[in-house]
């Protein structure tokens, strides 16, 4: 090749190689693919988080509501609590997640430079000899200055550049191979790191005797691993080994194999093939047959041949605007460049795609339980409150039922109690009235048994009136109270068992063995109040003889007439136009008392006498003074007798006569008053029973009344309740159809 060729040469390299690199810079990681299905898995997480905690309030809610007692029960509760707190778990742990690709391989094989050379930068420490020696994690941070943290301390060290990490590396040289440091290198000078990805450096599988350990710490949560080979010599045992021991604690685990430093092949091209077919069957051997973990005809997608060394230092160049070969560019340079390229595009299609199905898969089917479980819980709040809502429904119906019944029955009874307390009392009053009218009757006799000490000086006599009035009027009292009270209590109590044997049935049936006549029995009170009813009373216990004036007035006028005869007589007689008409009635009167009187005593005497007038003449003159001597002497014995005979004894008997005579003169005048006044008193005590009586009632109604009000409420809750967990269960729906189209979108899992 001519000088001219070699720089035509050089220049076409450099502008594929250009084109190669800007090409690489403008693609859409797929690496995004693990980022977009975090974020979405994240973003339906927190949704379901906080679906599950609102649903968790509702359920604890509904079990802490007092009258929705079983609509949710505690089980629920510590169900969906459970689930919530896994939720959190799974949130936590998704927040965390990242795609982790682990480099392993013998010392020296160029892991580290490989890794510089993902990242575009020199990040960490590579040399000659054995150069890492521990675990390093390259992970990104937001912020802008790189740092590290060990795993004895939280504390972050500063490192601005590679030597100063591999100083302090260098500096900890009491860690041994198992520890892990942790590098965060600045998101906006990686773009590799921007997207969740961390890279694992580890030291060469050949310095140690720990790889079981290794495998424990390091190894379980890589979606990838890469054994970075030596192109210029076969893959050890060592290497080999360790790989074997992956494969036995992790399942099929995803190996790539870069067969690094294939830039030394270009000092012998004509073996260039050769030598790669070798190695090619060499891997694919040992991936296929010996470790098993991939398909033959897909294991060289997993090979690769690559110089680490010159896609690190081209990309360095050209990220500091000089050009990437450095001046000098190896042949075959752009092929190992691209394959460099062809590799990391495989490896983050793969471990994008894998991440994502081995991070989020589990979580997706266990939060698909979750909602499942939600629902399922929603489900039976739902048929219970709606079953609980029906029956209130129903109890609500027959509560109103029994108030319209009671307000109706009320109504009616009412008017049919009112007539019957009528009819009691008209009977009641009938009664007494009739016993009063034999008591009056019976007044003289009750009189006659009065005995007190009699004497005719007004003082005496009037408290011996008075003394004869309340004895009378108490033993009337009590002869009323015997022969009426009886009949009175039974009529009293058998219509208040019949009132409230009527209004029973509209009390509560737990009431309605507490209602019970009234302990007190009913005393009825006869006002006789002989006291004022004969204040008036005017005795007359002067001595009359039986044949004087005034007697025989009496007799023949009856007193009242007398009376007023006698006033005319001692005013002597005096006319005055005002009394003339009474003197004709005194006259009319006298006659008719004369006739009366000659009639009953002297009508023969008279008509013998008028018959018998010469017989009389003849008699008179034979016997004539000596009848009349007769007449006045026995006249006057008669008087003398009589007189004699006028003691207190006679003027007590005289008194209680004329008592007994006014009194039941004053009695028969309000006996109709006082018997009504009776009925009315059984009347008050009925009407009092009857609204202690709607009292209960009119309790029972308010009592249903709150029921009432009570269910509407609890009907109300139960709507609610039953709403809400419809709405959550439709989000629940909503929840799983997202959950859904994720599986199919990124799993392609069947549930
Ligand atoms: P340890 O950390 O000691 O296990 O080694 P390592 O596998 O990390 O190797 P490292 O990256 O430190 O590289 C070792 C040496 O090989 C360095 O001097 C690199 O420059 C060199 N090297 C790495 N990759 C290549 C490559 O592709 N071609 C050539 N020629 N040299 C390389
Ligand atoms: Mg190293």
């Amino acid at each position: 090749m001519t000088s001219f060729e070699k720089r035509h040469h050089l220049n076409c390299c450099n502008s594929v190689v250009r084109a190669v690199l800007n090409m690489e810079q403008d693609d859409v990681s797929p690496l995004q693919h693990f980022v977009v299905a975090k974020r979405t898995i994240s973003a339906m997480f927190q949704q379901m988080l906080e679906y599950v905690r609102e649903g968790s309030d509702f359920v604890e809610e509904t079990r802490k509501s007092e009258d929705l007692e079983h609509v949710a029960e505690e089980e629920q509760c510590l169900q969906i609590q459970a689930c919530s707190r896994k939720l959190s778990v799974i949130n936590d742990v998704l927040a965390r997640r990242h795609m982790k690709v682990a480099f392993f391989g013998r010392t020296s094989n160029g892991k580290s430079t490989v890794i510089n050379a993902m990242l575009r930068e020199r990040v960490l420490p590579s040399g000659i000899g054995h150069t890492t020696n521990c675990f390093l994690s390259v992970e990104g941070t937001d912020g802008e200055h790189a740092y590290l943290t060990t795993e004895d301390s939280e504390e972050r060290k500063s490192i601005e550049t590679v030597n100063h990490l591999a100083h302090a590396l260098h500096m900890d040289r009491n860690q041994d191979s198992g520890c892990l440091v942790r590098v965060f290198w600045p998101k906006t000078k990686c773009a590799v790191l921007r997207d969740d990805l961390v890279l694992m450096d580890s030291p060469g599988t050949d310095v140690t005797s720990e790889l079981d350990s290794w495998i424990d710490k390091f190894c379980l949560d890589a979606d990838v691993f890469v054994l970075v080979a030596n192109s210029e010599s076969t893959i050890m045992n060592t290497e080999k080994h360790f790989f074997h021991k992956v494969n036995e604690r992790i399942s099929k685990p995803n190996i790539f194999i870069l067969n690094n430093r294939w830039d030394a092949s270009v000092l012998e091209p004509e073996y260039l093939e050769d030598v790669r077919k070798q190695h090619m069957d060499r891997c694919v051997s040992f991936l296929v047959e010996e470790l098993k973990v991939v398909d033959l005809h897909k294991a060289p997608d997993r090979i690769f041949f690559v110089s680490a060394k010159e896609v690190l230092s081209a990309r360095i160049h050209r990220a500091q605007g000089m050009p990437e070969t450095g001046g000098a560019l190896a042949e075959g340079f752009q092929e190992r460049l691209m394959e460099f390229q062809s590799f990391e595009r495989t490896f983050e299609e793969f471990i994008s795609q894998s991440a994502v199905k081995t991070k989020f898969e589990q979580h997706t089917i266990r939060a698909w339980q979750i909602i499942e479980s939600v629902k399922a819980i929603m489900d039976a709040i739902n048929i219970s409150s709606a079953e609980k809502k029906v029956f209130s429904l129903e109890e609500r119906e027959a509560q109103m039922d029994r108030l319209e019944f009671v307000r109706n029955q009320l109504n009616f009874l009412t008017e049919d109690i009112k007539d019957k307390i009528k009819a009691i009392a008209d009977e009641v009053a009938a009664k007494v009235s009739s016993a009063m009218a034999e008591e009056i009757c019976f007044l003289s006799v009750l009189v006659d048994e009065f005995c007190a000490d009699f004497s005719p000086a007004p003082n005496a006599l009037t408290l011996y009136k008075t003394k004869l009035m309340a004895y009378a009027e108490e033993r009337m009292a009590k002869n009323l109270d015997l022969r009426c009270s009886s009949t009175i209590n039974g009529c009293v109590m058998s219509s208040q068992r019949d009132i409230m044997d009527t209004l029973r049935p509209l009390l509560p049936p737990a009431a309605r063995g507490h209602l019970h006549l009234p302990h007190r029995r009913f005393t009825m009170t006869y006002d006789l109040n002989f006291s004022s009813l004969c204040e008036n009373f005017v005795e007359d216990i002067d001595f009359h003889f039986s044949l004087g004036l005034t007697s025989l007035v009496n007799r023949f006028l009856g007193p009242a007439k007398a009376k007023q005869a006698l006033s005319l007589l001692n005013q002597n007689l005096k006319v005055t136009s005002s009394s003339a008409q009474t003197q004709d009635e005194l006259a009319i009167s006298m006659a008719t008392g004369l006739v009366s009187f000659t009639s009953r005593a002297s009508v023969g005497v008279l008509v013998t006498a008028g018959v018998c007038d010469d017989i009389f003449g003849q008699v008179w003159r034979s016997v004539g003074w000596r009848v009349v001597v007769l007449s006045v002497s026995l006249y006057g014995l008669l008087y003398l007798y009589e007189r004699v005979t006028w003691t207190n004894s006679s003027k007590e008997r005289a008194l209680k006569q004329q008592f007994v005579d006014y009194a039941t003169q004053r009695l028969q005048a309000i006996s109709h008053i006082l018997s009504s006044d009776c009925g009315q008193q059984v009347q008050q005590e009925m009407v009092a029973v009857f609204a202690r009586m709607c009292q209960q009632v009119d309790k029972s109604e308010m009592e249903l009344e709150t029921e009432i009000r009570r269910l509407s409420a609890r009907i109300q809750r139960l709507e609610s309740v039953q709403r809400r967990s419809k709405t959550l269960r439709h989000k629940a729906t909503d929840l799983e159809s997202r959950l859904e189209s994720f599986s199919a979108q990124y799993l392609q899992i069947q549930h």
